[in-house]
């Protein structure tokens, strides 16, 4: 351990880490060997949200490897909600299977996501996209990486150069300037596309902490910004949905600007 090391409830920042990575590498296993299997595919809130059992097994996997080395955690996953008591502990942010619509699809985008909080900050952040093997990992305070490679945003300002992912009807009117448009339909691919400089902006409405919550880090650890679209900072808020945007800071405030908060 290195003496000057941040602490997270009296636990190096760097076991947080490599628990974090093994979790998500055992997860992103599971999800990869799904992915070329039979699914059986259940719908969830509508059409668009579904969930398969690799979903399940893809969230026990890191829930049964982070309790193996932290039995008193907590836990908030998308597919088993709530477990513990956040207030006293490390609370570990889980969604599986970020993308689940292309999964189900045999699309092959989508990432699975987990984020170490505590005291109301998230510590450590990981995404692995199981398909093309690229692991972002965020410490808080101690930038992010891509493949063990450190990221940095882009620093495109000029909004008809840059790569946008967002949903058209977020609009207010389609600017003549607005560069590329690129959905993957993963949120927290998208966020780690700002984070490495892929696409300069990202903003989606109505998601929840688990889909944002470990890329956030990254983006910031990577340089950019992330907010509300009211400029606020995301609240780590588990009941309630928000609409957030993740940019490379040089364009938040121009593209916000075209943004309709009406829809939000
Ligand atoms: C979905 C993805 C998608 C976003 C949806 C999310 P899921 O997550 O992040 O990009 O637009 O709002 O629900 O269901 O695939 O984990
Ligand atoms: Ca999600
Ligand atoms: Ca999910």
């Amino acid at each position: 351990m290195n003496y000057h090391e941040l602490l997270v409830n009296d636990i190096p920042i760097s076991k947080l880490e490599s628990v974090a990575i093994s979790a998500v590498l055992r997860a992103s296993d599971i999800v990869k060997e799904g992915f070329y299997s039979t699914l059986a595919i259940e719908q969830k809130s509508g059409p668009h949200d579904v969930v398969t059992q690799f979903d399940q097994a893809a969230e026990h996997a890191i829930i049964e490897t982070i309790s193996n080395h932290f039995p008193d955690h907590a836990f908030l996953g998308e597919e088993t909600g709530l477990r513990g008591v956040p207030a006293q502990t490390i609370t570990w942010i889980i969604d599986p299977i970020d993308g689940t619509w292309n999964f189900a699809r045999q699309i092959p985008s989508f990432g699975c996501s987990l984020a170490a909080m505590y005291d109301n900050t998230i510590y450590v952040g990981v995404v692995m996209d199981p398909i093309a093997n690229e692991l972002f990992v965020a410490k808080k305070g101690y930038g992010a990486t891509m493949n063990g490679r450190k990221l940095g945003v882009s620093e495109r300002s000029e909004l008809s150069r840059c790569g946008i992912s967002l949903r058209i009807e977020l609009l207010k009117s389609i600017p003549a300037n607005l560069g590329i448009l690129r959905r993957s339909g993963s949120t927290v691919l998208d966020m780690c596309y700002v984070a490495k400089g892929a696409l300069e902006g990202f903003i989606d409405r109505n998601i929840n902490v688990w889909d944002f919550a470990a890329s956030m880090l990254i983006v910031q650890e990577a340089g950019g910004t992330v907010t509300t679209l009211d400029h606020t900072p995301p609240a780590l808020d588990h009941t309630k949905k928000q609409s957030i945007i993740a940019t490379n800071g040089q364009i938040h405030k121009e593209l916000l600007q075209w943004i309709s908060t009406e829809k939000n």
